[in-house]
Protein backbone atom coordinates (compact mmCIF):
# COMPACT_ATOMS: atom_id res chain seq x y z
CA UNK A 1 0.00 0.00 0.00
CA UNK A 2 1.02 3.69 -0.55
CA UNK A 3 2.50 5.40 2.74
CA UNK A 4 2.06 9.17 2.57
CA UNK A 5 3.21 11.40 5.53
CA UNK A 6 1.55 14.67 5.95
CA UNK A 7 3.31 16.42 8.21
CA UNK A 8 1.91 19.86 9.73
CA UNK A 9 2.49 22.64 11.93
CA UNK A 10 -0.42 24.40 13.34
CA UNK A 11 -1.05 26.54 16.61
CA UNK A 12 -4.70 27.67 15.83
CA UNK A 13 -5.22 24.30 14.17
CA UNK A 14 -6.06 25.94 10.33
CA UNK A 15 -3.40 24.19 9.29
CA UNK A 16 -3.91 20.88 10.95
CA UNK A 17 -7.68 20.89 9.45
CA UNK A 18 -5.94 21.01 6.19
CA UNK A 19 -3.80 18.13 6.98
CA UNK A 20 -6.77 16.10 8.29
CA UNK A 21 -8.39 17.01 4.72
CA UNK A 22 -5.79 15.97 2.61
CA UNK A 23 -5.24 12.71 4.65
CA UNK A 24 -8.54 11.89 3.48
CA UNK A 25 -7.47 12.15 -0.04
CA UNK A 26 -4.63 9.92 0.47
CA UNK A 27 -6.97 7.37 1.60
CA UNK A 28 -10.09 8.15 -0.72
CA UNK A 29 -7.02 6.57 -3.34
CA UNK A 30 -6.59 3.84 -1.01
CA UNK A 31 -3.49 4.69 0.03
CA UNK A 32 -2.01 4.57 3.71
CA UNK A 33 -2.35 8.40 5.61
CA UNK A 34 0.37 9.34 8.67
CA UNK A 35 -0.63 12.85 9.83
CA UNK A 36 2.16 14.14 12.21
CA UNK A 37 2.75 17.26 14.27
CA UNK A 38 6.35 18.74 12.55
CA UNK A 39 7.65 18.11 15.95
CA UNK A 40 7.00 14.40 16.35
CA UNK A 41 8.11 13.61 12.84
CA UNK A 42 11.36 11.22 12.52
CA UNK A 43 13.99 10.46 9.88
CA UNK A 44 12.14 7.00 9.86
CA UNK A 45 8.73 8.52 8.88
CA UNK A 46 10.57 10.42 6.60
CA UNK A 47 11.84 7.19 5.21
CA UNK A 48 9.43 5.03 5.18
CA UNK A 49 7.29 7.28 3.29
CA UNK A 50 6.20 6.89 -0.69
CA UNK A 51 4.92 10.44 -0.58
CA UNK A 52 5.72 13.26 1.66
CA UNK A 53 3.04 16.27 1.96
CA UNK A 54 4.74 19.18 4.61
CA UNK A 55 1.83 21.92 5.72
CA UNK A 56 2.36 25.04 7.47
CA UNK A 57 0.92 28.51 7.95
CA UNK A 58 2.61 31.61 6.81
CA UNK A 59 4.24 33.10 9.10
CA UNK A 60 5.90 36.72 8.00
CA UNK A 61 6.30 34.67 4.36
CA UNK A 62 7.42 31.82 5.48
CA UNK A 63 7.03 28.55 6.78
CA UNK A 64 7.16 28.67 10.89
CA UNK A 65 10.67 27.85 12.93
CA UNK A 66 8.85 24.06 13.68
CA UNK A 67 8.64 23.82 10.43
CA UNK A 68 12.15 25.09 9.05
CA UNK A 69 13.44 22.59 11.96
CA UNK A 70 11.57 19.38 10.39
CA UNK A 71 12.67 20.76 7.21
CA UNK A 72 16.09 20.59 8.63
CA UNK A 73 16.76 17.63 10.58
CA UNK A 74 15.44 15.98 6.93
CA UNK A 75 19.25 16.08 6.61
CA UNK A 76 19.64 13.13 8.39
CA UNK A 77 17.31 11.33 5.94
CA UNK A 78 19.64 12.59 2.79
CA UNK A 79 20.46 10.67 -0.25
CA UNK A 80 17.23 8.51 0.91
CA UNK A 81 14.52 10.55 -0.15
CA UNK A 82 15.27 9.92 -3.90
CA UNK A 83 12.00 10.13 -6.11
CA UNK A 84 9.79 10.00 -3.33
CA UNK A 85 6.55 12.56 -4.48
CA UNK A 86 6.74 16.09 -2.46
CA UNK A 87 3.73 18.35 -1.88
CA UNK A 88 2.92 21.25 0.19
CA UNK A 89 0.06 23.07 1.59
CA UNK A 90 -0.57 26.24 3.77
CA UNK A 91 -2.61 28.47 5.38
CA UNK A 92 -2.39 32.52 5.95
CA UNK A 93 -4.31 34.99 7.75
CA UNK A 94 -4.55 37.59 4.75
CA UNK A 95 -5.66 36.67 1.15
CA UNK A 96 -2.46 36.94 -0.04
CA UNK A 97 -0.15 36.88 2.88
CA UNK A 98 2.83 34.66 1.57
CA UNK A 99 1.23 31.33 0.97
CA UNK A 100 3.20 31.12 -2.23
CA UNK A 101 6.46 32.03 -0.87
CA UNK A 102 5.85 29.56 2.37
CA UNK A 103 5.25 26.52 0.01
CA UNK A 104 8.15 27.60 -2.22
CA UNK A 105 10.17 27.19 0.52
CA UNK A 106 9.02 23.64 1.36
CA UNK A 107 9.40 22.82 -2.28
CA UNK A 108 12.71 23.54 -2.96
CA UNK A 109 13.62 21.24 0.37
CA UNK A 110 12.24 18.71 -1.58
CA UNK A 111 14.13 19.71 -4.73
CA UNK A 112 16.89 19.26 -2.87
CA UNK A 113 16.42 15.71 -1.57
CA UNK A 114 15.93 14.85 -4.83
CA UNK A 115 12.20 14.01 -4.70
CA UNK A 116 9.40 15.03 -7.60
CA UNK A 117 7.00 17.42 -6.49
CA UNK A 118 3.50 18.31 -7.80
CA UNK A 119 1.64 21.16 -6.74
CA UNK A 120 -2.35 21.05 -6.75
CA UNK A 121 -4.58 19.40 -9.58
CA UNK A 122 -5.87 21.98 -12.31
CA UNK A 123 -9.66 21.29 -10.51
CA UNK A 124 -8.87 23.23 -7.31
CA UNK A 125 -6.15 25.41 -9.21
CA UNK A 126 -3.30 23.95 -10.44
CA UNK A 127 -0.76 25.91 -8.72
CA UNK A 128 1.96 25.24 -6.10
CA UNK A 129 -0.16 23.03 -3.69
CA UNK A 130 -3.48 23.37 -1.49
CA UNK A 131 -3.58 26.79 0.26
CA UNK A 132 -6.45 28.89 2.12
CA UNK A 133 -7.34 32.01 4.37
CA UNK A 134 -7.96 31.08 8.09
CA UNK A 135 -9.66 28.05 8.75
CA UNK A 136 -10.33 25.73 5.69
CA UNK A 137 -13.80 25.89 4.06
CA UNK A 138 -15.36 22.68 2.72
CA UNK A 139 -14.44 23.42 -0.31
CA UNK A 140 -10.89 24.19 0.76
CA UNK A 141 -11.21 21.02 2.61
CA UNK A 142 -11.95 19.14 -0.74
CA UNK A 143 -8.97 20.83 -2.68
CA UNK A 144 -6.85 19.44 0.19
CA UNK A 145 -8.31 16.12 -0.50
CA UNK A 146 -7.97 16.15 -4.06
CA UNK A 147 -3.82 17.29 -3.40
CA UNK A 148 -4.27 14.02 -1.20
CA UNK A 149 -5.69 12.12 -4.20
CA UNK A 150 -2.82 13.41 -6.87
CA UNK A 151 -0.12 12.78 -4.26
CA UNK A 152 -0.89 9.06 -3.59
CA UNK A 153 -1.52 8.03 -7.52
CA UNK A 154 2.00 9.96 -8.47
CA UNK A 155 3.51 8.01 -5.51
CA UNK A 156 2.08 4.48 -6.48
CA UNK A 157 3.27 5.16 -9.97
CA UNK A 158 7.04 6.40 -8.84
CA UNK A 159 6.98 3.04 -6.55
CA UNK A 160 5.77 0.47 -9.51
C1 LIG B 1 3.96 34.90 14.21
C2 LIG B 1 2.89 34.90 13.15
C3 LIG B 1 3.20 35.40 11.89
C4 LIG B 1 2.23 35.43 10.90
N1 LIG B 1 2.58 35.93 9.67
C5 LIG B 1 1.64 35.96 8.69
C6 LIG B 1 1.97 36.49 7.39
O1 LIG B 1 3.09 36.88 7.10
N2 LIG B 1 0.98 36.52 6.45
C7 LIG B 1 -0.30 36.09 6.72
O2 LIG B 1 -1.15 36.15 5.84
N3 LIG B 1 -0.62 35.56 7.92
C8 LIG B 1 0.31 35.49 8.92
N4 LIG B 1 -0.03 34.95 10.13
C9 LIG B 1 -1.35 34.34 10.31
C10 LIG B 1 -1.32 32.81 10.17
O3 LIG B 1 -0.61 32.41 9.00
C11 LIG B 1 -2.75 32.25 10.06
O4 LIG B 1 -3.56 32.67 11.14
C12 LIG B 1 -2.73 30.73 9.96
O5 LIG B 1 -3.96 30.26 9.42
C13 LIG B 1 -2.51 30.07 11.32
O6 LIG B 1 -2.44 28.67 11.15
P1 LIG B 1 -2.70 27.64 12.34
O7 LIG B 1 -4.15 27.85 12.81
O8 LIG B 1 -2.52 26.32 11.73
O9 LIG B 1 -1.73 27.94 13.44
C14 LIG B 1 0.92 34.93 11.16
C15 LIG B 1 0.62 34.43 12.43
C16 LIG B 1 1.59 34.42 13.42
C17 LIG B 1 1.24 33.86 14.78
Amino acid sequence: MTKVLIAYSSRTGNTEKLARAIALGVEREGGEAVVKSAPDVTKDDLIAADGIIFGSPVYFGSPTAEMKDLIDRSVAARKKLRDKVGAAFTTSGHITGGKETTMMTILMAFLIHEMVIVGDPLETGGHYGAACKGAPTAEDEEAGALLGVRVCRVATKMKS
